[in-house]
């Protein structure tokens, strides 16, 4: 596992937007897996910024949202897909039909995850998995647990992770407590990955996680341990209790 260490947050930004970019220009018809939160915005930006000044092409990228609130549909203000629309896929022209994202209104959500499991194969896996990490270890809305899933599926949230994405709501009631998101091995058969963390309230994570080569599931980014081909990207904030 890579892990670079960058001084402030735009920094680190700058470091995964190139890695991103750098992707895009070599397989221009790249599948990613692209996550939500605060930490990829700056990323997206800079992609953005990428895109308008120095003609990075997205128009034959294909994205997959990696997971979605239960309930919320591809347009409310906080859905997922929504916050990916318009914090990456209009702003870097990509075609909306090169989007996906699960189902989470779908009557059967153990079916809809499981379709999205088969797009996801039909397309050939993920070229690129871009994480954020949780406090708590969890990347997509895989949860620590005694078990994880390998696969697409239902997930019910810690009220940890739901009070941690409340910012985002009016008020903690609205929080959705269940999502869609892909599994451990949706994630693991990535081709690369890249995983951002940044800011001090990440620190006690990165370094329950980095300081020990153990895989566990109540730490599900410790997976990341068994992939040939991490980077893990953090700013001084998120680095700061690593010895
Ligand atoms: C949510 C998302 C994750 C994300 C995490 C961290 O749980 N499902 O994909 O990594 O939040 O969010 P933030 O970047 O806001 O800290």
């Amino acid at each position: 596992m890579k892990v670079i260490v960058r001084h402030d947050k735009e920094e680190a930004e700058k470091v995964v937007a190139d890695l991103i970019a750098g992707e895009v220009r070599t397989n221009p018809e790249i599948v990613m897996s692209l996550p939500t939160g605060s930490t990829p915005v700056g990323v997206f930006s800079e992609l953005t910024r990428m895109h308008e000044e120095e003609g990075l092409d997205f128009s034959s990228v294909t994205c997959f949202n990696m997971d979605e609130y239960v309930g919320l549909g591809r347009d409310h203000a906080q859905s997922y897909y929504r916050f990916l629309r318009e914090n990456l896929y209009e702003r870097v022209g990509m075609s909306l039909e090169n989007t996906f994202s699960p189902d989470a209104c779908a009557a059967n959500l153990g079916r809809a995850a499981d379709d999205y499991s088969s797009l996801i194969k039909r397309a050939g896996g993920f070229d690129l998995t871009f994480l954020g990490i949780g406090r708590d270890g969890h990347i997509s809305f895989n949860m620590p647990s005694d078990a994880l899933h390998p696969l697409t599926h239902v997930e019910r949230l810690s009220e940890a992770a739901v009070r941690d994405n409340a910012r985002f709501f009016e008020d903690v009631s609205e929080v959705p407590t269940q999502a869609i998101t892909i599994g451990m091995r949706n994630i693991l058969e990535s081709r690369r990955i890249v995983l951002l963390a940044l800011g001090e309230a990440k620190a006690p994570v990165i370094a329950r996680w980095l300081g020990s080569g153990l895989v566990t599931t109540w730490l599900p980014a410790s997976f990341l341990w068994l992939h040939p081909d991490v980077t893990v990207v953090l700013d001084q904030g998120a680095a700061s209790e690593l010895r």
